[in-house]
């Protein structure tokens, strides 16, 4: 039997490599690794793969796929869980999932493994995309099977086949990082009273100890893609990296956050989204400007839609495909620039432009060039309180109260 596993270098990934193997008959395991910009020594961990009794490790930088596939698709919809959450890791899955599915196939292997827990949402990313690319495949998640439930029994596990334990295994926090962002799950702050340890935040500055001034930013959009950075043209992963830097600096994109996870419980999670942040902001600005009245609120309430479609790991259906469709027309125009000054703790919106603007200053001016005719505005007044006339003259004549507030007496 051949198995393509999920790789992180993690604990549970680790034990995973011979745990897989003993369980099935002395299987051949693959190990995959996604770069999504995690930050980490990726040839360590494929060596370490290897070490822990790979026959093969795979390793593969997939940002620029990250960016342009998945990360700029969510953006354009302003997609953000339950309002707040930039969904790095829910956006991640769907990719390494894919690719797990494409060496899979390219391998000749009966299965794919992850390291997903029973009670998160990442399970439901992974396999729902594995079913959707291959369905042909077997799936395995051992954490929801094996006989090593707590982490001292993963730890001894590791200890007898001789794999080094990584350092992160003293922490007790669960740990995604991306180009898009961080979560921090576990430790202290499964007490939703408590306020997250220093040592959580894994990115960005204590605002309290960011620099004491502000600095000016402008970010340069293309059809809804941010394409400049302070009119340099910039490749996507190189300005996300950038823009991440310095929210960083300025501690800039810190979340606290309890959320409803698909299995049915809440969490509380602690997120650092710094690129994400400035660019949410600036995007969802440039849109004020760039689309008309109706659209923008059409999309408005689509884009919660789509990030609960994102979140609950349905990238790979015709749903989210039909969606995409229409934010991707809704972003013909959204073309400009957005300055933004950062300052510690918070990034303000101070210019916007586009040549697709349609603020109209002439129509828009309270002195002089006042283009707007305001004689037509009484007739205007006449038809649109009509209906409102009409319900109060009927009222009235029924004896009626012409408002709620009298009606319940308050
Ligand atoms: N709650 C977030 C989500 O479902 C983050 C999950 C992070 N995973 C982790 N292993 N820390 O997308």
């Amino acid at each position: 039997m051949k198995i393509v596993t999920a790789y992180s270098g993690g604990l549970d990934t680790s034990v995973m490599i011979p745990w897989l193997s003993e369980n099935n008959g002395a299987a051949e395991i693959i190990a995959y690794t996604g770069d999504l910009g995690q930050g980490e020594d990726l040839p360590a961990i494929k060596a370490k793969a290897l070490n822990t009794g790979a026959k093969k490790a795979f390793v593969e930088d997939l940002q620029q796929r990250f960016v342009d596939d998945f990360i700029w698709p969510a953006l354009k919809p302003g997609a953000l869980y339950e309002g707040t959450y930039p969904l790095h890791t829910a956006l991640g899955r769907p990719l390494l999932a894919q690719r797990l599915a494409e060496v899979a196939i390219a391998e000749g292997a009966d299965a794919i493994a992850h390291g997903c827990t029973a009670k998160g949402n990442d399970q439901v990313r992974f396999e729902v995309t594995i079913r959707a690319l291959a369905p042909q495949l077997k799936i395995m998640a051992p954490l929801r099977e094996w006989e090593l439930v707590t982490r001292e029994m993963e730890v001894a596990y590791a200890l007898e086949r001789k794999i080094p334990i990584p350092v992160t295994a003293a922490k007790p926090y669960s740990i995604d990082r991306n180009l898009w962002g961080c979560a921090i799950e576990c430790g202290e702050m499964e007490n939703l009273w408590a306020e997250p340890p220093a040592d959580a935040w894994q990115m960005t500055q204590d605002p309290t100890g960011a620099p004491s001034g502000s600095e000016e930013l402008t970010i340069g959009f293309e059809a809804g893609i941010p394409v400049s950075l302070n009119g340099t043209p910039m490749n996507g992963v190189a300005l996300i990296k950038e823009l991440s830097d310095l929210a960083c600096r300025y501690g800039i994109g810190r979340i606290d956050m309890v959320e409803n996870r698909v299995v049915g419980l809440k969490s509380r999670e602690v997120y650092e989204a710094p690129a994400a942040t400035l660019l949410h902001l600036a995007h969802t600005e440039l849109e004020r400007i760039c689309l008309d009245r109706a659209t923008s609120n059409y999309k408005r309430r689509m884009s919660q839609d789509f990030a609960n479609i994102i979140y609950e790991g349905l990238w790979f259906t015709p749903l989210r495909e039909c969606l995409a469709s229409f934010i991707d027309q809704s972003q013909a125009h959204v073309t400009g620039d957005v300055r933004l000054r950062i300052s510690a703790g918070l990034a303000q919106v101070t210019g916007r432009r586009s040549p697709f603007s349609l603020y109209d200053e002439g129509l828009a001016t309270y002195s002089h060039g006042d283009t707007f005719d305001r004689t037509m505005a009484t007739g205007f007044m006449e038809i649109y309180g009509l209906s409102a006339k009409t319900v109060a003259m009927v009222r009235r004549r029924n004896g009626l109260p012409t408002a709620a507030r009298e009606q319940v007496g308050i």
